[in-house]
């Protein structure tokens, strides 16, 4: 039976309930840092500490499932470049959580790889696009031939019946080739993000950001392009939520964590301040309740939409605590890319005439 219209989904209600309540549904972990590309805008910071063994992944994993995880993230770095990859992903599914993969489809372009993924049975694999041809794609890569090999991926990973969802971090590079990258991606079969910050490294390096977008393209992609780009759906912003749940910029802490190569529990991807060491605690749900780091950066990002509200392009603001922590040394600090893309989406949504439902990833 479907939602009657204007009716939230039995599932909706379900993930709201479980962010107002703190509840994980999901979590990423970060098998390696190594990789088979040199992206230059990569935010990967390897320390050269050892990385987790098989048993050891397994152990987080258990750990993990324990805490009520329904979505497990495999990621990297390159997770395809670890040899025991799919003794891992078949302990995710063993332990009954539903897999996705984050690729950069190198090594799927060999279609026995894009069967045993098949194999697995996962929800999607995520796949990152840079381009729509090889001279775009292989000069952010660092990998001449990575385009050809990632687009024979994604063909492999479909006709093997794997569901696709492109990736595309926008860049100065790639900016003015995302009509064509969309093209691909319907020639694809495959479903199409765009991503318009480019962030910091996680140890703090500002390197990155030098790819990042123009600032005149941004209020092209927000104001002429966005609807095309993403069928018809307008650029997201904020809707206020009921008095009873709690407003919070995003679900770092709250909605995943994220696990690094070396075993430290993130409360995301983006803030890299350890809760603990995955290894060393005895159950992930005493460190998910009782951290200290887990209770400031859910409080944080409490505080950051109670400051967004006060500002006049505040609902149209996406905001990352990680980047800002990184490029402003404060997790509440505005930085350049939020406020310039605020300020587009607000006047993309004013020449709309939109009061704009978001068009949001789903979790
Ligand atoms: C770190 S990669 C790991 C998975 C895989 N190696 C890949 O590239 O898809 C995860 C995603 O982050 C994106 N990414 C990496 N560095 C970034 C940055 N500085 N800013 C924005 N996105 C970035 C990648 O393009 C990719 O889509
Ligand atoms: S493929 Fe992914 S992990 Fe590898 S360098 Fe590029 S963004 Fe980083």
């Amino acid at each position: 039976m479907s939602t009657p219209p204007g009716e939230r989904s039995p599932y909706t209600r379900l993930v709201e309930k479980a962010f107002s309540e703190a509840i994980p549904l999901s979590a990423q972990l970060e098998i390696t840092f190594r990789c088979n590309h040199r992206c230059a805008f990569c935010y990967n910071a390897p320390s050269g500490r050892p990385e987790m063994t098989t048993r050891q992944v397994c152990e987080a994993l258990g750990k993990i499932a324990d805490l009520g995880v329904l979505y497990l993230t495999l990621t990297g770095g390159e997770p395809l470049c670890r040899e025991d990859f799919w003794e891992i992903a078949s302990e995710v599914r063993r332990l009954g959580m539903a897999l996705r993969i984050y690729t950069n489809g190198y090594l799927v372009a060999d279609p026995a790889v894009a069967r045993r993924i098949a194999g697995l049975r996962p929800l999607e694999a995520e796949v990152s696009l840079h381009g729509s041809k090889p001279g775009i794609h292989d000069a952010l890569t660092g990998v001449r031939g990575s385009f050809e090999r990632t687009v024979a991926g994604v063909r492999n990973l479909r006709g093997s019946g794997v569901r696709v969802q492109l990736k595309c971090p926008i860049t100065r590079l790639n900016q003015e080739d995302l009509r064509a990258i969309k093209s691909l991606a319907l020639s694809l079969d495959s479903y199409l993000t765009f991503d318009a910050v480019v962030t910091p490294r996680d140890d703090g390096n500002l390197d990155p950001l030098a790819l990042r977008p123009d600032d005149g393209f941004l209020e092209k992609y927000w104001g002429e392009w966005y609807l095309e780009l993403h069928d018809g759906k307008t650029p997201p912003r904020n809707e206020p939520c009921a008095p009873d749940r709690v407003e919070a910029v995003c679900g770092s802490g709250r909605g995943g964590l994220t696990v690094d190569p070396y075993g430290e529990v993130l409360p995301c991807v983006a803030m890299r301040r350890s809760a603990g060491n995955i290894l060393e605690i005895e159950t992930l749900a005493k460190v998910w309740r009782e951290s200290p780091v887990l209770e400031e950066v859910r409080a944080l990002a409490v505080e950051a939409r109670r400051r967004l509200d006060a500002h006049e392009d505040g609902p149209y603001f996406s905001f990352c605590m990680g980047v800002a922590e990184k490029q402003t040394g404060d997790p509440l600090g505005l930085y350049p890319q939020a406020e310039i893309n605020a300020r587009a989406v607000r006047r993309a949504h004013g020449r709309l005439g939109t009061g704009g439902a978001a068009g949001r990833k789903t979790p």
